[in-house]
Formats: C-alpha cells, structure tokens, sequence
C-alpha cells in the first residue's frame, strides 16, 4: 500500500483526535459541510479571540459587530449579488452560489438568502455604528460569523466548503486616504499570520488583476498558502471603494454619508477589507504544523502549534495513578492552573506508562506536560513542591516550582 500523503494524514489525524469530522457522517456525509469537535472547537476559538482581541479590543478605531445571517434580500440586489456572485459551471453556463431561503408562509413567502460574505451586515449597519459609537474616520467595523456557498466542487476537506467562518474588517477612510490604510491592513495581516505560527515561508502576496478581481474590488492581494494540495488563496485582501455604502444608499433609499461634526464635511467613506477565513486558516496552521521524527527510538507525530492557538495548553498528571497522595497532589496543580489561567484547558491523562502520555499530547499539539512525583512530595526534600515540565517539540525536561507555574505558561501561550 502506498504511504498516506500529508493531507490523508492531516485528515485521519484531525477525525482520530477530535478536531474536525465530516458533516453528517452517520449518514453518508454531506459534501462542503464539516464539523469541529472539542479540540476542533478549541482551536478555532483561540484563533478567533486573538483575531478580536488583536482587531478590536486592543484599537480604539475599531467596533465590533454581530449581524444577522439572514438580510433583507433587497442588500444582495443591491450590492450586485444576486447578479454577480456567481461562477461558470462546466457547460459555461453561470451559476449562483447564493443559498436561496424561503423566509415567512404561504403568500407571505419571500425568498432571502444565507450570506456568502459576513461584510454585507456591515454595511448595513455602517450608519447604526456611526450613529451611536460616534467614531471618527478613518475607522473599522469587524466581525466574525459564518458565511455560506452553494460551492459547486467543495473539496480539499475544509479548504473548499459551503459553509465556514470569516473574520472580517470593512475599514472606512477618506478617498485620498485609502492606500496608505492598504498597506497598513496588509502588514497586520502578516503579523497576524506570525503570530498564529504560519511560516512566512510559505506565504505569498498575489496581486490579483482586474478581470480576476470580485466585482466590488478596485485592488486585491490574495495572500496565498503552501497547502499540501499547491498554492492557494488562504485570505484576501481588498479595496472596495465607495462601491457598497452607495450601492446601499441607492437600494435602500436611506443616506449612509458620513458627518464629520468638526469640519461639517460629509462624505462616503471608502473601504479597505481585510477578509480571513477561518477554516483556511485552520488547515494552513495544520499543514505546517505536522511533524514526524523520532524520540527514544520511537517515532512520533506532533503538532507544532503555536502555543498561543494550541487547544489544550498543558496536560497535568501523577506519575502513578494508584497512589492517592501523588493523584490529590496533581489535582491540586491542575485546579490551580485552571483558576490561574482561566479560558484555557488544562487537561489531565493518568492512562498508560508516561510515554504514551506524552504521544498523545504531543499528536494534538499539548504545548506542555506536567507530571507530579515523589520528589513533588518531598521525597528529596530539596526538591519538595517542583514539578517535571516537559516541552512537546523537543520533549525536554526541566523541574520547576509549583509556585513558578502559572507565570510561565502565562508568559509561552499570551
Ligand atoms: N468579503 C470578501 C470576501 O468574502 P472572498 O475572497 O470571496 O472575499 C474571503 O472570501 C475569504 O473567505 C477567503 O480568502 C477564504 O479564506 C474564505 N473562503 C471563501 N470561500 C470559501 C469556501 N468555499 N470555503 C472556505 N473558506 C472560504
């Protein structure tokens, strides 16, 4: 039999373990739908809270936004959707990839649909912020939610799905301002990626040209990934123009200029977009972080997560698991971290010898393990109260004061 390639292995591992499993797959599955599991879940939150904290929380320019899925289905008219959004089928013939949904009863129905990008209830919402957070230009709108595609190939599991996850910023700035604004987005957007672990290595800037570009875009750079399958789009990253708030003042009727109280000028703001999807981003950080090698003579697979975005930060466990004193002493640790670094999960795996302790944590990418022993106790007295701290990459260990513990991981997973 031929040796798995790196995507059959990303793929069994990310089933085997919990990350991500095929939608509905007692029944056969249902191709471009994936599910994440617990540490699926886990991992796609830590990416999602930095993204928020970095975007928004930690900017004074920048309010967050949680819109409905379903809009007005007039917004799609409107901002060329229902017109444009679509791609050539085999025949030639053009294909929207808009999910129709019927909205209300009998002759009452109307058709909306599910959104293909999360920007739309930004924009629909641009005078709402403006209105009552009273910002000044140039300023940001994000969001995070899910987006859907009627994808007529999905494939290359979540790479291509129908429904998934963006992480978007419609940045409004004065016209002459907007390039300036471009280049600042587009190196957020590489720290961003640093700062997940993607190696810049294996990232590429492509300027799309104007036949290849969305219908709203005036310039696009598609920031494009390494993946096992070749070289493709990961995030985007694009400017809009004035092209949705105006197409949403002329669908709508309503003004979505902007009043500078200080100048009393008003203006349509322009828009640079930064658009991430999640599940991307997801395989991106599993593609490069799949490892082989071997460790005392045994081979291993190990996940090299950037600590910051690893699911499970630190296992925690006694040496033995038939000794009462060692057990009571490891729970005490692990409720200590658990209250020290809260959103996070410490776990805990008491099963099997040490080593195969270590396997499991290394294969879901467990930045460290903690285990308590008998010197933990005092049995060498000069030892009391430390414990063995073992780093999954290297799998090195050293011994370290309970009372250091929490500073340390605090100071590998910020
Ligand atoms: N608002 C801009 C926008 O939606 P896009 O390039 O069509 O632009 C942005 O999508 C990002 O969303 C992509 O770079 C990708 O990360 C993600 N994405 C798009 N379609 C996807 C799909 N079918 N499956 C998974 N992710 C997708």
């Amino acid at each position: 039999m031929n040796e798995p390639t790196l995507m059959e292995k990303i793929v069994s591992l990310a089933k085997r373990r919990g990350f991500i499993f095929p939608g509905s797959e007692i029944y056969g599955g249902f191709s471009g739908f994936w599910d994440y599991g617990p540490l699926g879940i886990e991992l796609k939150n830590n990416i999602k809270q930095l993204w928020w904290r970095t975007f928004v929380q930690e900017r004074d320019d920048m309010h967050g936004l949680d819109a409905a899925i379903v809009m007005n289905p007039r917004a799609w008219e409107a901002s060329g959707h229902v017109a444009g959004f679509a791609d050539p089928m085999e025949n030639g013939m053009q294909f929207n990839t808009m999910f129709r949904m019927p909205v209300g009863a009998g002759e009452e129905v109307t058709t909306a649909y599910l959104r293909p990008e999360t920007a739309g209830g930004i924009f629909l919402n641009f005078k709402n912020v403006a209105d009552s957070m009273h910002p000044k230009l140039p300023f940001g709108i994000a969001q995070i939610g899910k987006a859907f595609r009627n994808e007529i190939a999905p494939r290359d599991f979540i790479f291509r799905a129908r429904e998934f996850e963006q992480m978007e910023v419609e940045y409004f700035v004065r016209p002459a301002e907007w390039e300036g604004a471009f280049e600042e987005w587009r190196s957020q957007m590489h720290a961003y990626a640093e700062a997940i672990g993607l190696p810049a290595s294996s990232l590429h800037e492509l300027e799309v040209p104007e036949n290849e570009r969305a219908h709203y875009s005036k310039r696009t750079i598609d920031f494009e990934f390494d993946y096992p399958f070749g070289r493709k789009e990961l995030w985007g990253l694009a400017y809009r123009g004035d092209f949705d708030l105006s197409a949403h003042e002329v669908g709508s009727g309503a003004s979505l200029a902007y009043q500078d109280e200080e100048n009393k000028e008003k203006l349509t703001p322009h828009v640079i977009e930064p658009s991430l999807g999640v599940d991307r981003t997801i395989l991106a950080i599993l593609a490069s972080a799949y490892r082989e090698d071997e460790q005392n003579g045994e081979m291993r697979t190990y996940l090299a997560l950037a600590p910051r975005i690893a699911p499970v930060k630190a296992m925690v466990a006694p040496l033995l698991k038939n000794k009462p004193e060692l057990v009571e002493k490891a729970k005490e640790v692990r409720s200590m971290l658990r209250s020290t670094l809260p959103n996070t999960v410490i776990a805990w795996d008491d099963n099997g010898n040490i080593g195969k302790r270590y396997r499991r944590q290394d294969e879901i990418g467990t930045p460290f393990c903690i285990t308590i022993d008998f010197d933990t106790l005092g049995e060498d007295a000069t030892l009391k109260d430390t414990v063995t701290l073992r780093h999954r990459d290297t799998g090195e260990q050293e011994r370290l004061a309970i009372s250091d513990l929490s500073a340390h991981l605090r100071l590998a997973i910020q």
